[in-house]
């Protein structure tokens, strides 16, 4: 096989920009944890945007020197308004957020996350106002953040709308979840990512975002907030002194990931003063409640163990009602409901709910970034963020996508590349033979006419994600333009998966190159072999890489 990393291949213009220079806009921005990682990663920020007044004000007191942070509504303000304010139309990524409430899977109606008022909730079209700005300003890279609920609200229809859409804009999509707690973040929370490249730009995002150098692997809970000051139900201040006496015994115990975590992560000694450390009250009812609970448990695992429980709601019900965490694990995830109640965050040793400090620190949010101190408004805002720590690693992700150009140079040369169609009829010649296979004839075909065979499909769908590939759903029968391909084999185009864009009859061969990555006898250069993307690309528009 030949190898992945040629010296000569192709280049790209206009894309050879260092990440210093890379900018970004940031819409449903809400207190900015998707702008201070994206920034942290190198990125300039161009503008902000968010209705929610307090969380713009947030943004713009912490991250003073973002000239435009924007306290508008994104349904009616539009981005040649904003091209016209900032003095900008140029922008490389789009970043957004819009609002999760309208796929939660933790609101259902009639026992199903698609009732017929959660299908008209006009949240869940907010992800058009993103994609109006993407037609706009043609980023390079657009990410959506979300919840899981996405991909299965309304059938998948959402999920689906999102890619078929920005396929149609010009776009390379695919969905990615990330996992905070493995890159770093000492919370249990899982996100759906939208990501689309723009279709001209070679190369495929990487699959995998890899932890911060800033972040251990995986960091404890106990180590992320064991050096505050104990606090009473009730008890605590928005802004006091920091007790380095108790950070250093923290440290004594908790070593390195704790030294890490506190000083590359949360940076605490840039903070002037401990700040937003303030624990709500209780009633004295909860509060015994909450003394019934060991470290780690929730009260339905109490009520097992034999704890009665004074709360006077049916036992069967609320079983769940309170969860102490633990230190020696991820916290639950941090949400917004955070600014209801504090039942299930309870401290894993003190009997109480954790403060907003807490909660931030557990979202990777700096110690000097502060929140009102109206702790409606700050659990709110702390709980709808992304944390820092992970919109750094998807901003480390774009500039490496981006930067992968570097390596290309001025011309292509198929001849090299043995393992690389030269052409479409090519391209068909070692394709054909794959289609209509069983999984036993899959396994028995050789690893050469094998990946040839995947070249040929990387070849002529440059435009579609091996990672969307094995994603399923609805099918579509309308047709594709790729004149030479639909000449002599129509079904290479439709029917197709409506959310992925790959065609059917295709994914058979996806999954045979899924299973030999997984088994190890597929190179990861391999299954996301860009030099055949490339040069696919180059043969069907050459002037892009003049
Ligand atoms: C999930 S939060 C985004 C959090 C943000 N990405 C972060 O990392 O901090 C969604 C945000 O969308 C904002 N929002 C909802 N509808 C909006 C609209 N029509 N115009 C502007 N902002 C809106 C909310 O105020 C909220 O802050």
């Amino acid at each position: 096989m030949g190898s992945f990393l040629p010296n000569k291949i192709i280049s790209k213009p206009d894309n050879n920009q260092s990440a210093d220079s890379l900018n970004f806009i940031d819409l449903f921005c809400g207190c900015g944890g998707f702008t201070l990682g994206m920034e942290r990663a190198g990125f300039k920020c161009l503008a902000a945007i968010d209705f929610n007044v307090e969380a713009v004000a947030t943004l713009q007191a912490n991250l003073s020197h973002i000239k435009h942070v924007l306290h508008r509504d994104l349904t009616a303000f539009g981005p040649d308004e904003l091209s016209e304010l900032i003095g900008v139309n140029h922008v490389d990524v789009i970043v957004g957020g819009p609002p999760c409430q309208g796929f939660s899977t933790a609101r259902k109606v009639g026992g199903a996350n698609h009732g017929e008022r959660l299908n008209d909730d006009p949240r869940r079209h907010l992800y058009l106002v993103l994609l109006k700005y993407v037609a706009f300003f043609r980023p390079k890279v657009f990410v959506m953040e979300n919840v899981l609920g996405i991909k299965t609200a309304a059938g998948g229809e959402y999920f689906t709308r999102v890619q078929s859409e920005a396929r149609a804009l010009g776009y390379r999509v695919h969905g990615q979840v990330e996992d905070a707690w493995e890159l770093g973040v000492p919370q249990k929370r899982r996100r759906q990512l939208i990501i689309g490249t723009r279709a001209d730009i070679p190369g495929y995002f990487s699959p995998n975002l890899r932890p911060s150098p800033c972040a251990l692997p995986r960091t404890l809970l106990g180590a992320a907030i064991g050096d505050l000051p104990p606090l009473r139900a009730g008890e605590g201040e928005n802004e006091c002194a920091y007790d380095f006496s108790r950070m250093v015994k923290h440290l004594e115990h908790n070593g390195d990931p704790a030294y890490k975590y506190l000083f590359e992560v949360l940076e605490i000694d840039l903070a002037k003063k401990l700040t937003n450390h303030v624990a709500r009250p209780h009633s004295d009812r909860d509060l015994r409640d909450f003394a019934l609970i060991n470290e780690g448990e929730s009260s339905a695992v109490a009520m097992r163990n034999g704890v009665e429980f004074e709360f006077p709601y049916d036992k069967s019900s609320f079983k769940d009602r309170y969860t102490r965490q633990s230190r020696s694990g991820a916290c639950s995830t941090i949400v917004a409901h955070l600014s209801k109640d504090g039942l299930m965050f309870i401290h894993p040793t003190q009997n109480r709910s954790l403060t907003p400090r807490e909660a931030a620190r557990i979202q990777s949010f700096p110690d000097w970034f502060r929140f009102p101190d109206a702790r409606t408004h700050s659990f709110r805002m702390i709980g709808n963020a992304v944390p820092p720590l992970i919109s750094e690693a998807v901003g480390r992700a774009v500039i490496s996508f981006l930067e992968k150009e570097n390596f290309m140079s001025d011309e292509i040369n198929q001849n090299c590349f043995k393992d690389i169609p030269k052409d479409e009829n090519e391209a068909l010649q070692w394709l054909v033979p794959l289609l209509d296979l069983d999984s036993r004839a899959y396994r028995r075909v050789s690893k050469d006419d094998f990946f040839r065979g995947w070249t040929s499909v990387l070849f002529l769908y440059s435009g579609l994600h091996p990672d969307g590939a094995l994603e399923r759903g609805s099918i579509s029968c309308e047709t594709e333009d790729i004149p030479t391909v639909s000449r002599i084999e129509p079904r290479l185009l439709t029917p197709y998966y409506k959310t992925s864009g790959w065609p059917v009859v295709l994914v058979p061969i996806a999954e045979e190159a899924w299973r030999r990555f997984e088994s190890g006898n597929f190179g990861e250069e391999e299954l996301y072999c860009a030099d055949a993307q490339m040069a696919g690309m180059h043969y069907r528009k050459p002037e892009l890489f003049s």
